[in-house]
């Protein structure tokens, strides 16, 4: 007679949900299908105990387990950080759809085919045939122009972008933002730094025990523009290397406004994006980081 042991959600580690509980069990007779509405995978298992032989007469128990599934909306999953974050969170078994107005990239690789690419600009979203599901949302909008255009994709898009989620009852919504380089007052003022200041306030305060904002500084690796591919790890990676060496040295001059220019460490593409999927399935990680604590985050799930 088969006797079923149920495994609470409690007795598992909320940072290892999936891995430990998959090995914890034994692998043979596993077998796992997703509860459609609460994207939790209940797991069942069966096994024998050591002395047992594996002849039809041995007493089979069958555990069964909730593990958590994730599904992220990536906004600018097309993009050279988004890119980067939709092709990390694909190879940790998380569901990704991405949101941008060009939509599908043009180049094809095997976690290009795992995303469901969505064609559309933030400001006039269908958020119902977006967000249905999630259990996170990344937003890598922001970038540069005019004063107008500044403050509108680094601030109003991403405002609007956290109202949305926040309406559908997205639970989670991570923001990249970016380091402010210890600049003088008048720089922050641009519509870059002001856009960017705005929407992580209008995240912490509609995500407060949820809400997560990166502050990158300069990101490098392999940006695809046009179908080519400009090589940015060629200057970042050693300049990384070389600030990493040299911090203990250039650690006074850390006060002098602007200084950061020079020696806020750049942080790879791929840390960014692992600090992401850190931050994806770890309910403990919200608030505001700064470079290091990226790089510390990404560690967690690169190791
Ligand atoms: N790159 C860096 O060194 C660096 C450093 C610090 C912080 N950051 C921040 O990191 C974020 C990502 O940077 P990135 O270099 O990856 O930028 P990116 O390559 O320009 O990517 C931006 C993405 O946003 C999408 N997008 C823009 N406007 C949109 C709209 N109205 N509706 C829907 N999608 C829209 C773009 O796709 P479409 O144009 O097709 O819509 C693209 O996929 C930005 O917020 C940036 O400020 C970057």
């Amino acid at each position: 007679m088969a006797t079923q042991v149920w495994v609470p959600q409690a007795t598992i580690p909320r940072r290892s949900w999936g891995k430990k509980v998959f090995s914890l069990l034994p692998s043979r007779s596993q077998s796992v299908s997703l509860h459609p509405t609460n994207n939790r995978r209940s797991i069942k298992c069966s096994y024998s105990t050591p002395d047992m032989t594996t002849d039809s007469s041995s007493v089979p128990i069958d555990v069964y387990a909730d593990v958590k599934t994730e599904k992220i909306v990536v906004l600018g999953g097309s993009g050279f950080v988004g890119s980067a974050i939709c092709k990390a969170a694909v190879s940790r078994g998380i569901e990704v759809v991405s949101l941008s107005r060009s939509g599908r990239p043009s180049y094809t690789d095997s976690w290009v085919e795992q995303v469901s690419w969505v064609k559309g600009d933030v400001f006039y979203a269908r958020w119902d045939e977006v967000l249905g599901g999630a259990t996170a949302v990344v937003s890598t909008l922001g970038g540069f122009g005019n004063e107008e255009q500044m403050k509108r994709i680094n601030g109003e898009a991403n405002i609007i972008s956290v109202n949305a989620a926040k309406d559908f009852g997205v639970p989670k919504f991570i923001l990249i933002s970016v380091h402010d380089y210890n600049l003088p007052s008048f720089i922050l003022n641009s519509g870059y730094f002001t856009g960017k200041r705005q929407a992580e306030s209008e995240l912490l305060s509609k995500y407060t025990n949820s809400g997560v904002v990166l502050r990158p500084g300069f990101i490098y690796g392999k940006r695809k523009v046009d179908g080519y591919e400009i090589p940015l790890d060629i200057v970042g990676e050693p300049l990384e290397r070389v600030l990493a060496a040299t911090a203990s040295f250039t650690r006074p001059l850390k006060s002098l406004p602007g200084s950061d220019l020079l020696l806020a460490p750049p942080v790879s593409v791929d840390d960014v994006a692992y600090a992401v999927v850190n931050a994806v399935s770890d309910d403990d990680f919200f608030g505001v980081f700064t470079i290091e604590q990226i790089k510390e985050a990404a560690a967690k799930v690169r190791s």
